[in-house]
């Protein structure tokens, strides 16, 4: 069963991992690379206690119990003891292999491994350890903390106690498992990605403007954001790297990325997180007038 739980990557989407499975009551490992990178992951998951507790979301005084079962380390060692350990880091395959190389020989033999990449093979991901029957991918969505999904993906080896301990697990953190196969994208970006990519063309076109398509999505669709506002919330070099595997893994043109968001991913504009995509942020991530 599991008990304890490393996160690996505490941007924004570790932070999110390592607050939900706090306060699901799981002790929990945050680890980056760098002690700042750490600092920001906690002062993000208080910012987030913080937006609860004033909501009665979380109950007064539960925030601190909270965060004292997370602990901040530097060394992928600290992993050694989990029974869970969940990857967030940079989506790069070599990044990510070597990594899941070193927690292969530092972890204990039974501990289960699951990535939360976004669209890179589990299966290959799964074949830098000797362990693939354990390894299975645990897709969170953002915000972590109000986002009820967590797709998890059975790799070729992924065994099926795995992938229960796995679907148990989201459901103690208050999350809804959905079981999907490894294919490109597997369902949530496979079916997001397309639409984003398409609001871009319709955009390169001049179909409409901006605002005008995100309205009709939002308006039409009952979206909570428009697609251009959601490439720029998830980072448009991320939608370009999910596209190219996309577009890579089926052969199919249908996913050949816009080449407006080729040239705004090219100048820097990344979206929220660099201020400027097809929206202009501030600092704290606002969006600017
Ligand atoms: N922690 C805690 N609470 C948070 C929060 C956080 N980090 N962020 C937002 N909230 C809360 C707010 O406090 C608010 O709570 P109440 O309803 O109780 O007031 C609620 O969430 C809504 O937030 P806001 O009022 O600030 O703003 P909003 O209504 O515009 O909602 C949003 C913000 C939840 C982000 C909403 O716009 C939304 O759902 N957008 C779409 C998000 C989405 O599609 N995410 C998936 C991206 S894809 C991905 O992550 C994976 C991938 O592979 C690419």
């Amino acid at each position: 069963m599991v008990q304890r739980i490393a996160v690996l990557g505490a941007g924004q989407m570790g932070a999110g991992i390592a607050q939900v499975a706090a306060a699901a009551g799981y002790d929990v490992v945050l680890r980056d690379v760098k002690q700042e990178f750490v600092d920001r992951g906690f002062a993000s998951i208080r910012g987030s206690l913080e937006k609860l507790e004033s909501k009665g979301k979380v109950p007064a005084g539960e925030s601190a119990r909270i965060l004292s079962r997370i602990r901040g380390t530097l060394s992928p060692r600290d992993a050694a003891d989990a029974d869970l350990v969940v990857e967030a880091i940079v989506e790069d395959v070599a990044a990510k292999r070597e990594l899941w190389r070193e927690l292969d020989a530092a972890c204990k033999r039974e501990a289960i491994f699951a990535s939360n990449t976004s669209s890179i093979s589990i299966t290959l991901l799964a074949s830098a350890t000797r362990r693939p029957e354990r390894f299975v991918g645990m897709h969170f969505f953002n915000p972590v903390p109000v986002m009820k999904l967590v797709e998890v993906i059975r790799g070729e080896a992924t065994d099926d106690a795995t992938t229960k301990a796995v679907m148990d697990a989201a459901v103690r953190m208050g999350k809804t498992p959905v079981e999907v196969h490894d294919y490109p994208g597997f369902v949530s970006n496979r079916v997001l990605m397309p639409m984003i990519n398409e609001a871009i063309f319709a955009l390169q076109e001049g179909v409409a403007g901006r605002d005008e398509i995100d309205t009709v999505m939002k308006l039409g669709m009952n979206h909570p954001m428009g697609p251009l506002e959601l490439a720029d919330f998830i980072g448009l070099d991320t939608c370009l790297a999910i596209l190219r595997v996309l577009h890579d893994g089926f052969g199919d043109p249908k996913y050949r990325p816009c080449p407006l968001l080729v040239r705004k991913v090219q100048a820097g504009h990344l979206g929220r997180k660099s201020g400027r995509g097809f929206y202009a942020w501030d600092e704290k991530g606002a969006q600017k007038p």
